[in-house]
């Protein structure tokens, strides 16, 4: 077999520096020259692509916010010109208008290379099947991960989210060795295994790629026991590319490596926006530094991480895994609380299953928050109790809330095909 590791692994940091700032001029141009929004915004702030002499004069240029992009909709904040654009993606946008991203032909194939290094450090092979069950079509999961796969010598299923069942048989009898799929629908999948009859255990799987959301360790836990396979993570977003910008090693289990070469991090105090130190907790912003069709500067993601140093790739840094969104924070009474901080207790309690959602309401004008969550399968009814007062209790020690806690039966909430919707808000 020939050696399949991207050679970029292999750059020294210094390499790396280096290779950095002349992407990054390049995209500054690039994007000065050939997008007027940025124009504007820069010659308004007085700075000018050629003000970058370093790698740390970039705090100087402004970022860029989901609103600068909404406001190009279309094609406002592409850089070249429609012919040379082979595809669009375009991001979820809850509500209003979606956010259009586009990719050039270069642009496809950097993607295609970086998710081909990503599932070879989640411990996929040349030779191997990739059951790709991420949704296909506008949102980047389905495409991405496909034509990564294809790069690396996979053989992909191209399954797609939804029909559950026909997932469960297309594992069974198409014998995949990866995953790659929201966690949310991973267990989706699971339960689908159980009413089946079949064993998940007992499948060919051996790594599943997951990410497009937030999870936590206790549910990486959760799906290894259950599926017996390595379970890591995979991020990326529409703005700045799609999956593959950020991935976590089988070998370590570590938070993810962020592919430097293609793009730059930062982490800034998300009220502030002040740039903080590598190992604290902030905001992180991305800076692509090799896109054509749409150069993106100092994206603020609104996704919480922090940096630290490489491990398995030591040139690169790795990003702690994303614990929510700074629109995802839900405020309860003064208190900061994130699902993930919920999920990590509902995995803990005995009797509780993965399933659950949050409900906001207000009572004589004080926020409350429900905690909706299935028994498992088999959980005695005298359980039910005890188990809703252990999880109060722990979400009053854990996160410092006080929250209602209501165990209902297994398979009535609503299950995740793609994307799950954590929080459902009824406060008005
Ligand atoms: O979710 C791209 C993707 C597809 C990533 C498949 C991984 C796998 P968007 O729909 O634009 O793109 O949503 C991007 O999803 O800003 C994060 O808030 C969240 N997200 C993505 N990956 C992770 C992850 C795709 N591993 C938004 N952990 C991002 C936590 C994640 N959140």
């Amino acid at each position: 077999m020939t050696d399949d590791l991207d050679p970029a692994e292999r750059l020294s940091h210094v390499a790396l520096q280096k290779l950095q700032l002349d992407r990054l001029r390049w995209t500054l141009r690039h994007a000065y020259q050939n997008v007027a929004s940025y124009r504007r915004r820069w010659d308004a702030a007085g700075v000018h692509p050629d003000d970058l002499r370093s790698l740390d004069d970039l705090p100087r240029f402004p970022f860029t916010t989901k609103d600068d992009l909404r406001a190009g909709y279309p094609y406002g904040s592409f850089a070249v010109p429609m012919e040379q654009v082979r595809r669009v993606h375009a991001s979820s946008g809850t509500t209003g208008k979606p956010t259009v991203v586009g990719y050039t032909e270069r642009d496809l194939d950097d993607w295609a290379g970086l998710v081909a290094r990503s599932i070879r450090a989640a411990g996929g092979r040349p030779g191997d099947t990739v059951h790709v069950a991420y949704g296909y079509g506008l949102f980047t999961g389905g495409l991405g991960a496909h034509y990564g796969a294809e790069r690396l010598g996979c053989t992909v299923v191209p399954a797609s989210g939804g029909m559950t069942a026909r997932q469960v048989t297309l594992i069974q009898d198409l014998r995949p060795d990866v995953i790659m799929v929201t966690p949310s629908y991973m267990l989706t999948l699971l339960d689908e295994f159980e009413r089946q009859g079949a064993d998940p255990r007992a499948t060919s799987l051996r790594v599943g790629i997951f990410g497009a959301e937030p999870w936590t360790e206790a549910m990486r836990v959760e799906i290894e026991e259950r599926f017996g396979l390595d379970a890591v993570d995979v991020y990326g977003l529409s703005e700045v590319m799609g999956p593959g910008v950020a991935q976590e090693f089988a070998e370590t289990k570590d938070g993810l490596h962020l592919w430097e070469d293609h793009f730059y991090p930062e982490i800034v105090d998300p009220v502030t926006g002040e740039l903080l130190p590598d190992g604290v907790r902030g905001e992180l912003v991305l800076t692509p530094l090799t896109k054509q069709a749409m150069p993106v500067v100092r994206y603020r993601t609104g996704d919480l991480t922090r940096l630290l140093p490489g491990t398995a790739r030591p040139a690169f840094r790795r990003m702690e895994r994303v614990t929510g969104r700074t629109d995802d924070m839900i405020i309860l009474r003064g208190v900061n609380v994130f699902p993930t901080q919920i999920e990590e207790v509902v995995l803990g309690v005995a009797g509780l299953s993965p399933h659950f959602q949050l409900v906001l309401d207000r009572l004589e004008r004080l926020d409350r928050m429900t905690v909706r969550v299935e028994a498992r399968p088999g959980c005695p009814d005298g359980r039910r109790d005890p188990a809703a007062r252990e999880l109060a209790a722990a979400v009053k020690d854990g996160a410092g809330v006080s929250v209602e806690v209501e165990v209902v039966a297994p398979e009535t909430l609503e299950r995740s095909v793609g994307k799950l919707r954590r929080v459902v808000d009824r406060r008005g």
